[in-house]
């Protein structure tokens, strides 16, 4: 089943499948200019802040996402499952290329 992410921001929303990361579908829809990160919840590249919507989330490091992070829906994109339509706003080094796109 796929689910609506919009970027808050820059009025951008793409398809994400639930059994899909969210940075596996940005990467779906748009590979160009993303960071190369390690795709398993360790460099932090890929945070995001979850503004709404239902997820499920996976093993990310502490050292990039902190309790208070969680607390505030500060996460990895890479270990973050949509199990509804979500509205999410980049916050890591994938920003550079979210602001390009704008
Ligand atoms: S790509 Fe490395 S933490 Fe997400």
């Amino acid at each position: 089943m796929k689910h609506a992410v919009r970027v808050a921001g820059i009025d951008h929303t793409f398809w994400c499948d639930e059994k899909d990361s969210l940075l596996t579908g940005i990467l779906k829809v748009n590979s160009n200019g993303i960071p190369a990160g390690c795709r398993g919840g360790g460099c932090g590249v890929c945070k995001v802040e979850i503004l709404s919507g239902e997820f499920s989330t996976g093993c990310m490091s502490g050292a990039h996402v902190s309790a208070e992070d969680r607390e505030q829906g500060k996460l990895l994109a890479c270990r973050v499952y949509p199990r509804s339509d979500v509205e999410i706003r980049v916050i890591g080094k994938m920003m550079r290329r979210f602001e390009r796109a704008a």
